[in-house]
């Protein structure tokens, strides 16, 4: 068991870098199943979810290197089609290799995923696009089973401009015979750096960034070189963490531009946000004022984010709505930070959060990986020491979270060991 003590009070100040994305890095190794052969990505940050990621992708078959931040995949002529339980629960981004499965095998068994805490994230849109494409697939025995000689082009349209959908779409569809749409398509950055790899490896598709797009499928992709697109949730959550504790960070690699709504709120707040070439600085001085979120498909304002803003909120000047509209359990993190002393009511998918000027140290549990972010950046704003438990979750999204937070001038530390809680 290990938990982060962290002693409220320090003002954060410096620099911090920020490393390549978990939720895109994830998807780049599964897609790297489509072509057989070497491909090597870099920018690979040290997390969790790559070792499982890496894990899973040997049990099929591949051979997986890691040498500092470059990742090597070796794909063989014939991977393995199925993906076990005891690994897919354990991230739901598993689920990106039932595309690649699909159209490399011809069938792909993959356990439905676990993942965090954070509502019940079906996958019924996924299903329903593979079926479109031609393909069989249907839920057995906690299994995703899918099957397709080979899959046919159709034109897909999704209720919801889902990011796990649009990349299972994409990724079954490039080697597909012909043509697919894919409207209503998720316009995440994440789906134009998997876009862009795709396009490397040989595969045809235009839209990039649209709510469309066409995907022209080809009989063979070969393998490249990619690297990762920096981290916008991590650099959000430095960003968010500066302003909150009314500091000064220059993020070092973090993209602005694709933070736009989240900067926006926090110069709403008050921060000073200056941008330059190799990342952007934020600066706050006095106490922030309360800002409204509502979280959003991208380029809305991103859910992952959502924590973070929460607690930005819970000690601003005034009172604030918090509006989640992807994911309806994240409230759950709601009742872990009123244990810090946080006013903040929830209503369906509204939370109405009535600043205070200080939260009160105590213990914490993470039930997901922003959640437990969140909880850290509550407990530097907090009076005394607040412990953070089941850090695991933050260990499967944030590289040397701790120690980026020491060098930035915070008192926190990694404890193991027995669980005094227990
Ligand atoms: C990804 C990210 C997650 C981020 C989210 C939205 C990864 C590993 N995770 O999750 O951090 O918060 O995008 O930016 O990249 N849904 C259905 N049926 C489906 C698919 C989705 O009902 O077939 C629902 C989900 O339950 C959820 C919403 O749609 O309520 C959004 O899900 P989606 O955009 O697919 O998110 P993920 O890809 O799971």
């Amino acid at each position: 068991m290990e938990r982060f003590v962290v002693v409220g009070g320090a003002r954060l100040a410096g620099e911090v870098s920020v490393t390549g994305a978990k939720n895109i890095v994830l998807k780049l190794m599964a897609a790297s199943l489509l072509a057989v052969g070497t491909t090597t990505l870099t920018e690979v940050p040290d997390i969790l979810d790559v070792a499982i990621m890496s894990e899973l992708l040997r049990r099929l078959g591949c051979r997986v290197d890691r040498d500092g931040s470059n990742v090597q995949i070796a794909v063989p002529e014939r991977p393995g089609h199925e993906a076990d339980y005891d690994l897919v629960r354990r991230m739901r981004a598993s689920i990106t290799v039932l595309g690649p499965l699909l159209a490399r095998c011809g069938e792909a068994k993959v356990a439905l995923p676990g993942g965090d805490a954070i509502g019940s994230r079906g996958l019924d849109m996924h299903i329903a696009g593979l079926q479109r494409l031609g393909a069989t697939a249907a839920i057995e025995h906690g299994y995703l089973v899918a099957t397709a000689p080979r899959l046919t082009g159709a034109q897909v349209w999704l209720d919801f401009p889902s990011v796990g959908a649009t990349e299972t779409l994409l990724l079954a569809s490039v080697l597909a015979k012909g043509t697919t749409t894919i409207d209503n398509a998720a316009r995440e950055p994440d789906i134009v750096d998997l876009c862009e790899f795709l396009l490397a490896m040989g595969a045809q598709i235009g839209g990039l960034g649209t709510s469309t797009l066409q995907v022209e499928g080809v009989d063979v992709l070969t393998p490249t070189s990619h690297r990762t697109l920096p981290d916008r949730i991590v650099a959000g959550t430095w960003a968010v963490a500066a302003c909150l504790t009314q500091g000064d960070i220059f993020i070092r690699g973090g993209r602005a531009e694709h933070l736009e709504n989240t900067l926006d709120k926090l110069v709403t707040a008050g921060a000073v946000v200056t941008r330059s070439p190799d990342g952007f600085r934020v600066q706050m001085q006095g106490r922030p004022r309360a800002v409204d979120v509502v979280t959003l498909p991208y380029p809305g304002f991103p859910t992952d984010l959502q924590p973070m803003m929460l607690t930005l909120n819970a000690i601003a000047e005034g009172t604030s709505m918090i509006t989640e509209n992807v994911f309806e359990a994240r409230w759950m993190f709601v009742n872990e930070l009123t244990r810090l002393g946080a006013d903040v009511r929830t209503d369906g998918h509204h939370a109405v959060v009535r600043g205070i000027p200080q939260l009160s140290g105590a213990p914490v549990t993470a039930h997901d990986i922003r959640a437990g972010a969140a909880l850290v950046l509550a407990g530097l704003v907090a009076d005394g020491v607040t412990e953070v438990h089941d850090i695991h979750h933050v260990d499967r999204g944030y590289e040397g979270f701790a120690d980026a937070l020491v060098a930035l001038g915070a008192d926190v530390r990694r404890e193991s060991g027995p669980d005094p809680l227990f």
